[in-house]
């Protein structure tokens, strides 16, 4: 099984893309950073691995990596890479919210639909969204919205998707210790590991039931609640929440 992973230099997409060569599968890592990224082949040793360098916030990167996808067909598509800022929304300059938008939502849509152009009964798409999809967090207007969107449009692919025998995911993690001293703030309990985000999703993935995930259970117990308290409820919580996770 062929996987595309992007942003697979650190984080969630590395874990990723080390777990599934730990399976033997090729992995096509992308990102920024071509260091990092030969960095990565170099952990992932032999085994078909390659990378592409883009940058999923201009138009030429998301060209670069939607022409692979057309051209090779894939079994797997990770839409991992996604940016966050923090910080009241008339305060944060448009230069900087804009980019969210082109690499959370605009790159997703279009890598999405490139792989899902070709792609052959038994393959998945897995987009990377957030518990945030299912409450705003107030600080993180921007950031939210977009990862509602993954969700909503994950959610909608999966329907549209089954009858061809391709599954349609959206990854909703909660807070992820990405990088030390990130989510410090947060209950231990609420934060993951990338390794167990992982885990649980490659566990949803070899089901195939359901279109959203949430690994592990105080967030899946969350994630409920704020589907079901009173919005200005669910609100407030987050907003008392200080923590956040910025990029
Ligand atoms: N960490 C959390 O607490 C958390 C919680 C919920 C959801 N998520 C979601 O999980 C996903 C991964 O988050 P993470 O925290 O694991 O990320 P991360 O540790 O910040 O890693 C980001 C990866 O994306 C790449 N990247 C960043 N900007 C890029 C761009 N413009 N074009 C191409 N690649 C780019 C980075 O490499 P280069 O810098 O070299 O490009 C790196 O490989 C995101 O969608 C995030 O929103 C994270």
């Amino acid at each position: 099984m062929t996987a595309l992973i992007t942003g697979a230099t650190e984080g969630i997409g590395r874990a990723f893309a080390r777990a599934l060569a730990s399976e033997g599968r090729p992995v096509t890592a992308v990102a920024r950073t071509e260091q990092r990224l030969q960095a990565l082949m170099t952990e992932l040793g032999p085994g078909g691995h390659d990378y592409l360098v883009a940058d999923l916030t201009t138009p030429e990167g998301v060209r670069t990596v939607a022409d692979a996808l057309k051209a090779t067909p894939y079994d797997l598509l990770i839409n991992n890479a996604g940016l966050a800022r923090s910080g009241p929304f008339t305060d944060t300059p448009l230069d900087q919210a804009l980019p969210l938008l082109r690499l959370n939502c605009e790159a997703v849509v279009t890598l999405a639909h490139a792989f899902l152009a070709t792609a052959h009964p038994g393959a998945a798409l897995v987009n990377v969204a957030s518990t945030l999809a299912f409450a705003p967090k107030p600080g993180q207007a921007v950031y939210s919205a977009t990862k509602a969107f993954v969700t909503s449009l994950s959610e909608a692919l999966w329907y549209e998707q089954k009858p061809r025998g391709v599954h349609v995911m959206a990854l909703c993690p909660g807070p992820t210790a990405t990088r030390p001293g990130l989510h410090a703030d947060t209950p231990s309990v609420l934060v993951q590991t990338p390794e167990a985000v992982v885990a649980s999703a490659l566990a949803a993935l070899s089901r195939r039931r359901r279109p959203t995930v949430v690994p592990g259970r105080a967030n899946t117990l969350l994630a409920a609640a704020a589907r079901v308290l009173p919005r200005t409820t669910a609100l407030s919580l987050l907003a008392d929440h200080q923590a956040s996770y910025d990029k």
